[in-house]
């Protein structure tokens, strides 16, 4: 479970890039987070990772509130940054075994699970290989790998499908759907409406750093005379022309 509690985060005296932010994400659910770019989804994951510090307002994960105590909150999720290029000198398995010794996974459990999501993934063979020689998506699922190794209740993602091919993408997608059906929590971020039809169960829209809807696709679609597409609700929710 994740819970925002009236979270505000300003970068200087004029951009307030989330604003009064409230929101609950349950167990059992895979929760999206859309909202046109700029929109303060990226600044509200970090916030909620602890990378960056609110202005106002609290942040709990299952309970354990960020700023008051990090370390455990922290131990709680699994994090797939918007930006997959880090740790570029290491090999993928370095970074694995990093990952793995940050989060105190035992050596049989980690290598059973490396094994088990390189494959998944298609990524057993590129292992031994730098980060820096992978490709973008690449690099995205060394990322994923690593974030689930230690198996965190929460998983919280930053447009973890761009650049996956389709069978990676449909391997994520399936682990999210299952991860939420074991009343476990999923939040991410995207821009594509079809995966947010197909798969989510709530969503929530921002723009400039307000939160323009927070329910079930049901309730947004009921709001929006029940016929039309999420593209469609998304543009006029955003249209500022
Ligand atoms: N470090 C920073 N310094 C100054 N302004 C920032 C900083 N980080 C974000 N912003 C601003 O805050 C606002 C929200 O940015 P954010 O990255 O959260 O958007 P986003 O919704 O993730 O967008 P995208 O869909 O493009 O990833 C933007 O106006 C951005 O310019
Ligand atoms: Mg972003």
């Amino acid at each position: 479970m994740i819970e925002f509690s009236d979270v505000s985060k300003s970068f200087g005296p004029s951009k307030i890039a989330v604003d009064h932010l409230s929101l609950t994400v349950n167990d059992g659910e895979i929760f999206g987070f859309l909202g046109p770019n700029g929109a303060g989804k990226t600044t509200s994951i970090k916030m909620m990772t602890g990378i960056l510090k609110p202005d106002s307002g609290r942040i709990k994960i299952n309970g354990i509130d960020i700023a008051e105590n990090p370390i455990e909150a922290k131990k709680q999720f699994g994090y797939v940054p918007d930006s997959p290029d880090q740790f570029l000198r290491l090999k993928g398995i370095e970074y694995l075994d990093f990952m793995a010794d940050m989060y105190d996974v035992p050596l049989e459990l980690r290598e059973e699970r490396i094994k088990k999501f390189s494959d998944e993934f298609e990524m057993s063979t590129a292992l031994g290989n730098t980060i820096q020689s992978y490709s973008h998506g690449m690099r995205q699922k060394i990322v994923i790998i690593g974030a689930l190794l230690h198996d965190p209740a929460v998983w919280i993602l930053d447009e973890p499908l761009t650049g996956l091919d389709p069978k990676s993408a449909y391997t994520l997608k399936q682990r999210m759907r299952q991860h939420a059906d074991a009343h476990k929590t999923v939040f991410f971020s995207t821009h594509v409406l079809e995966v947010v039809e197909n798969l989510c169960d709530h969503v929530a829209i921002i723009d400039h750093g307000h939160i323009l809807f927070a329910g079930s696709l049901e309730e947004l679609k009921e709001q929006h005379k029940g016929d039309e597409s999420l593209e469609k609700i998304f543009l006029e929710m955003t249209d500022h022309e």
